[in-house]
């Protein structure tokens, strides 16, 4: 065992300087070098949200009859949530834990309300191939079967087959605004026409857009319509731990009316311990993330997102320019929101080997894998190393085109190798079993590179690199 309960307690402030030592290989990100994964924009700021945080640390959201103020922090969340998404009285929700909880739950409730409406036992969802990877967590948790709708050469997902895919089945379609892959807003206010003249309820992913698109179009941007005004929409997931600048583990589900949240509802009657009701997936919920979250709402203001979300599209104008001014380099499809990713036009320039060149600057950069590309969600506090970055990345491509060998090297290697090795289910096989092996309690110092929000492909490949080695071992074997 690495690292034993310790047998005697230690000072406080020892510890607190133990945890401040171990961010030193951390991203970056108060300075702007990350590109996903945190939204951060001072430490004023900060330091709020750890007061509001502190204030309710111990308090449990379990049952709302016990903490009021959680219950009305709760319920101005909710309030405020549905007042930007266009919402009427009527809609309802519920704070989570985070984008993915409000995601689950969403598949959860329709799951349920298909079965109990129409008999539903075999549920299947319809989803865009740039779902986020919630979804597809949720299709294997909650056993709901995805029919994928592949994309346009627009990259917008393809309506006729989404039509066709619809059936008795189906519990439910999904739209993203925007999608995290590319950034594109799906066209769903078309989305919610197919979903209303089926009757099939329609879900809107915006957990990235929730708390941004609305301040955007407040400052004149126009946008095409995505929220509660698509007579379709029956229910939105909407993070304020992203563009809400709140502390991490606060989202929302609303949805249109009662009528489909209380599909969401667990409740069991005859259980020893008493009478359980729960509204979303965790017992315990955290007093802290609603009072940090309630806090940022109050702070901004309509007011202060519509600053922050200004400043934003500057940077997101700016850089996607930028980008854009680099030969070779181009955008992928028409992102309209806060995030957009590039790839490269041009069959000698390898855009992983670009993303290395800017790891090796200092920049914590994400890889798309379909297409290849590099990606960047973009957030206030980019405003301010914009030129940095747009200059570091035409000197990345220099560097590139100047040694052509990088391309056959780290992650560029990598990444090249992992897209052409056939064997997918293998493929899953290995890395399922090099991911647990980092969670043995007896293990050795974890490869931290491996892991990162947007899975493993985002960052620096540690995982990948073994997974590639394994396979290129095991293609040795075979044929020596
Ligand atoms: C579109 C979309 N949906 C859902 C999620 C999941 O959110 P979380 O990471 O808070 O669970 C993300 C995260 O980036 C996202 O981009």
């Amino acid at each position: 065992m690495h690292h034993p309960m310790p047998e005697r307690g230690a000072p406080r402030d020892e510890i607190l300087a133990s945890l401040e030592a171990f961010k030193e290989r951390d991203p970056r990100y108060k300075e702007g070098r990350v590109w996903s994964l945190v939204y951060y924009l001072d430490e004023e700021h900060q330091g709020f949200l750890k007061d509001a945080y502190h204030l309710f640390s111990s308090e449990n959201g379990l049952n709302p009859g016990a903490f009021k103020s959680l219950k009305k922090l709760e319920t101005e969340i909710i309030s405020a949530t549905a007042d930007i998404l266009h919402g009427s009285d009527e809609v309802c929700g519920v704070v989570t834990s985070g984008g993915t909880e409000s995601c689950l739950m969403a598949v959860k409730t329709y799951r349920d309300m298909a079965r109990q409406q129409r008999g539903v036992k075999k549920p299947e969802m319809v989803i865009p191939e740039t779902a986020h990877v919630a979804w597809f967590k949720a299709s294997e948790y909650f056993n709901v079967k995805i029919r994928l709708v592949p994309l346009t050469r627009d990259f917008t997902p393809d309506l006729k087959k989404l039509r066709r895919m619809i059936n008795r089945n189906t519990v439910m379609i999904l739209g993203s605004a925007p999608e995290y892959p590319h950034g594109t807003i799906d066209p769903i206010a078309e989305m919610g026409e197919i979903a209303r003249r089926k009757k099939i309820p329609l879900h809107v992913d915006a957990c990235v857009g929730g708390f941004i698109l609305p301040f955007m179009e407040m400052n004149g941007e126009s946008l095409p319509p995505w929220d509660y005004r698509v007579p379709g929409v029956t229910s939105i997931s909407a993070d304020i731990h992203k563009y809400g600048y709140a502390a991490k583990g606060a989202s929302t589900i609303t949805y249109r009316n009662l009528d489909y949240l209380r599909y969401q509802m667990f409740v069991y009657e005859d259980w020893p311990g008493g009478v359980f009701a729960s509204s979303a997936l965790l017992g315990t919920r955290p007093g802290g993330g609603y009072a940090a979250a309630w806090g940022a709402l109050q702070y901004f203001g309509k007011e202060g997102y519509r600053k922050l979300a200004a400043d934003t599209l500057e940077a997101v104008n700016r850089l996607k320019a930028g980008v854009q001014a680099i030969p070779g380099l181009a955008l992928i499809g028409e992102p309209r929101g806060p995030l957009f990713s590039y790839r490269s036009t041009d069959p000698e320039l390898n855009i992983y080997a670009v993303g290395d060149q800017m790891d090796a600057r200092g920049w914590q950069v994400n890889r798309n894998q379909s297409p290849p590309g590099l990606h960047a969600m973009v957030t206030a506090q980019h405003l301010a190393v914009v030129e940095d970055y747009l200059a570091d990345l035409a000197a990345a491509v220099a560097a590139v085109r100047a040694d052509p060998e990088l391309a056959k090297q780290g992650g560029a290697a990598t990444y090249g190798m992992m897209a052409h090795v056939p064997l997918r289910g293998m493929v899953k096989k290995k890395i399922l079993e090099m991911y647990a092996e980092q969670y043995r309690a007896g293990g050795a110092e974890l490869d931290i590179a491996a892991g990162s929000e947007e899975g493993i492909g985002g960052g620096k490949p540690g995982l990948l690199d073994r997974v590639v080695h394994w396979y290129v071992e095991r293609q040795s074997r075979r044929q020596g």
